[in-house]
């Protein structure tokens, strides 16, 4: 593929055209890991649909299977041979029935092991990384003809300029909210984290074509556009101004777009907090209140081992001005407890720096070493009951202080975006500014709609709510 193929409405050309001569095929893709991988699904499911691929309703009843797939923990890793053990039996089923399945493992497992994974396997065709996607279509059609292919190069040119841009109506058929990937990579090297060998180092897309792609979004339906990136705020590029920009402008601009209702963006790394950031929060309202700012531990020694590059204050100084900026913002993080060389002494660390902070929600993982980073050979490695037994304090606390954010919102009356069907009739689901789940009771709203509702009860997971009948849409 050398240019870019848009697909834009009116849509129904490139698979009715397959369709003529036979029965379109099906693909299946089962997503692990992170918001980017899910995006990364949206975007093959794209790029083979303008090849005439239609999406299968299950493993069983596809003609390729991709595992899309996440290599950030052990557990993660491991996840994807068990699967493989059992597509292996549906594989060899299927051979005999003369509608054969093609097997590929994409996302991060297939940049870190390559042709690993084919030796371990070999039940799997193709394995292609994160950053040859647009090249999926001629790989999946080389490997139905038998070859294996391991596709696990940095391509010299950007993905994004060769993707299919997605149709209009599968933008809708995925709903109100929406991903955009902004910024890919990473340059920290963090001494537990995977993610600059998967994904390479750091490379932001232009302003222009995030811009147009949130276009097609909004104008396909989306009112929830959510910028995804490994370290979203260190997104820089030449703006449509000619000046350069910074994630805080980008989301000037994009909160410009009639229709847009909400901005949200994840993950941040607290270094990259700069003053026009802290700006666009205290400037846009449509900038959602709610902020995802990983800090893994609050001990400044192991801060240092992790090479965060910050300290426990350095954090702190940073959500105190964010708090400053916009004072209804909540706040979430993730944790890595057992990291080697982390004492008791340590760890009461981050339950203070937890407590100090106050969390609406947050993410926390026992250390699980990595092969090929630097945590994996410190010394003082902690043993993993050791492990468990803080990462079960440390949820607990977390998990209260969830509950009481949930609770404290009893009484409010706050925007909900409503996203989907409840599990009764007469249900919606919806979501408030800080990403609570809200079950709403109404007759007279749509999938879609921004209404103004009243808080009733507040459960660990979810919100109730009553409408107070604003309607209030951008
Ligand atoms: N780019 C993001 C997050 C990357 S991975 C950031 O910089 O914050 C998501 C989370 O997984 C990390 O924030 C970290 O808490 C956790 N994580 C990463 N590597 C891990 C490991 N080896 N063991 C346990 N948790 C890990
Ligand atoms: Fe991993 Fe650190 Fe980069 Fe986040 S900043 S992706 S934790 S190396
Ligand atoms: Fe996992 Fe890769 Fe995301 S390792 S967390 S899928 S960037």
């Amino acid at each position: 593929m050398s240019e870019t193929i848009d697909l834009a409405e009116p849509d129904e050309t490139a698979s009715a055209a397959v369709e003529s001569t036979h029965a379109p095929r099906k693909v299946f893709i089962k997503t692990y890991g992170c918001q980017m991988n899910v995006y990364d699904s949206t975007r093959m499911e794209d790029a083979l649909a303008a090849d005439g691929y239609v999406p299968a309703a299950s493993m069983e009843d596809a003609d390729l299977i991709l595992l899309n797939t996440c290599h950030i923990r052990e557990k993660a890793a491991e996840k994807v041979y068990s699967e493989l053990g059992r597509i292996r039996a549906l594989k060899d089923d299927r051979r005999t029935t003369g509608r054969p399945v093609t097997l590929g493992v994409t996302g991060c497992v297939a940049q870190a092991e390559g042709e690993e994974i084919i030796v371990r396997a070999p039940v799997v065709d193709l394995v292609v990384g994160p950053q040859t996607y647009h090249r999926l279509p001629q790989i999946v059609a080389r490997a139905r003809r038998g070859e294996a292919i391991v596709d696990t190069e940095y391509a010299p040119e950007d993905k994004f300029d060769h993707l299919p841009h997605a149709r209009a109506t599968r933008i809708r058929s995925r709903g109100v909210t929406a991903f955009l990937t902004v910024q890919e990579g990473c340059d920290k090297f963090c001494t537990f984290c995977v993610v600059p060998y998967t994904r390479g180092s750091e490379v932001s897309r232009t302003a222009a074509t995030i811009i147009d792609e949130a276009k097609r979004l909004v104008d396909a339906g989306v009112r929830e556009i959510t910028l995804l990136g490994q370290n979203v705020n260190a997104w820089h590029g030449e703006g449509v101004d000619g000046r350069q920009w910074g994630l805080g402008e980008l989301l000037f601009a994009l909160a410009e777009l009639p229709g847009l209702d909400r901005l949200r963006y994840t993950t941040s790394h607290p270094i990259d907090m700069d003053d026009r950031l802290i700006a666009a929060h205290r400037d846009l309202d449509r900038l959602m209140p709610y902020l995802h700012l990983p800090v893994q531990s609050g001990s400044d020694r192991i801060l240092k081992a992790m090479n965060r590059s910050h300290t426990a204050a350095d954090y702190l100084r940073v959500v105190e001005r964010v708090r400053q900026a916009r004072p209804d913002i909540a706040m979430s993080g993730d944790f890595i407890v057992g990291f080697p060389g982390e004492s008791e002494r340590d760890f009461a660390d981050t339950l203070e720096i937890v407590r100090t902070v106050g969390y609406a929600g947050a993410f926390s993982f026992k250390y699980s070493p990595r092969p090929g980073t630097p945590g994996a050979t410190m010394d003082d490695q902690v043993p993993g009951d050791v492990a468990g037994e803080r990462l079960a304090r440390l949820q607990a606390l977390l998990n209260d202080q969830q509950h009481r954010f949930n609770e404290a919102c009893v009484g409010k009356t706050f925007d909900v975006l409503l996203e989907k069907p409840g599990r009764r009739p007469g249900q919606i689901i919806g979501r408030s500014p800080w990403l609570q789940s809200v079950i709403i009771s109404t007759q007279d709203h749509d999938i879609g709609d921004l209404v103004e509702a009243k808080i009733t009860a507040a459960g660990p997971n979810s919100l109730s709510a009553t409408l107070t009948g604003r309607n209030t849409s951008a």
